[in-house]
């Protein structure tokens, strides 16, 4: 294994938020088992594939043209989509918080023959200079569990000007109809609109926000958002990170979208 491909800026504690702690902890214990029940789903043609019900890249076109582009993944996990990037011709570097998460990273890495940097810190506070990449991306990855109030901020620092910023994660609508005591997913609107910022379990903390807050922290970043794509599962898709009636839901209301950004 390269010198490149070790985790060269452990963060220390200190430097992380409380929930950014709890989230490592959290991904440090589940690691292994994620990777044992999402493995194959994040293989093969699904390696470049979107959420949930992975809707291929190549359908969604969200990266566009990727060679010789320099491209931070926040979150990356197992690196399944940097991977890709590389093989593509892309300058991938790949970030996560969970050093669990970059030994499987580091172990596809060796296995497809390609290498890059893997950064083991928070997408709040990335160890990388200003400007250094043309594209930020994540995967249902680091923005799903970082305030975005450091992270929308974070990556504007990170992106040259004229750079492109896509994310995948939850909608704000799930995050009204999700019932904490059963941790199901309803067809009520349980939980406020206003005032939404974060969902927390005992072992995990996920962030939102209101749709109209979302658009002024982009805007006041440096953003402009060229798009907002609401994936629908396709019929009869399955999902190994959703049952049947939260696909059944998902076919209803859009439980995932894609905020696809680009810095002034
Ligand atoms: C659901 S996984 C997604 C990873 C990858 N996109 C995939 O599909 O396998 C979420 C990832 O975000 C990482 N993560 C959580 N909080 C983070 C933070 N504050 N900074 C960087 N990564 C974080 C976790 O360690 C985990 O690897």
């Amino acid at each position: 294994m390269s010198e490149q491909t070790q985790p060269d800026n452990l963060q220390p504690d200190l430097l992380l938020s409380e929930h950014a702690r709890k989230n490592r902890a959290m991904w440090e214990a589940s690691s292994d088992s994620y990777e044992e029940r999402h493995a194959a789903s994040l293989t093969g043609q699904n390696a470049m594939a979107w959420g949930l019900w992975r809707v291929p890249e190549a359908e969604l076109r969200i990266l566009g043209e990727v060679a010789g582009k320099d491209m931070l993944e926040l979150g990356c996990g197992a690196a399944r989509w940097s991977i890709e990037l590389a093989r593509l011709g892309a300058r991938p570097v790949g970030l996560d918080l969970s050093s669990r998460q970059l030994r499987h990273a580091r172990r596809l890495m060796a296995e497809a023959g390609v290498d890059f940097p893997l950064i083991e810190a928070s997408a709040e506070s990335v160890p990388l200079p200003d400007a250094s990449f043309d594209t930020v991306f994540c995967d249902w990855g680091a923005m799903t569990f970082c305030d975005p109030q450091r992270t929308i901020p974070g990556a504007a620092r990170l992106l040259r000007p004229g750079g492109f910023f896509a994310f995948s994660t939850a909608t704000p609508i799930q995050f009204l109809c999700q019932d904490m005591a059963t941790d199901r997913l309803t067809d009520r609107l349980i939980n406020d609109y206003f005032g939404m910022t974060r969902l927390e379990w005992e072992d995990e903390v996920n962030f939102q926000l209101p749709y109209g807050e979302w658009i002024r922290l982009f805007r006041k970043s440096g953003f402009v958002v060229e798009d907002l794509i609401e994936t629908q599962p396709p019929e009869n898709a399955s999902s190994t990170y959703r049952d049947a009636n939260e696909t059944a839901w998902a076919r209803r209301w859009p439980m995932e979208n894609i905020w696809k950004l680009r810095k002034e």
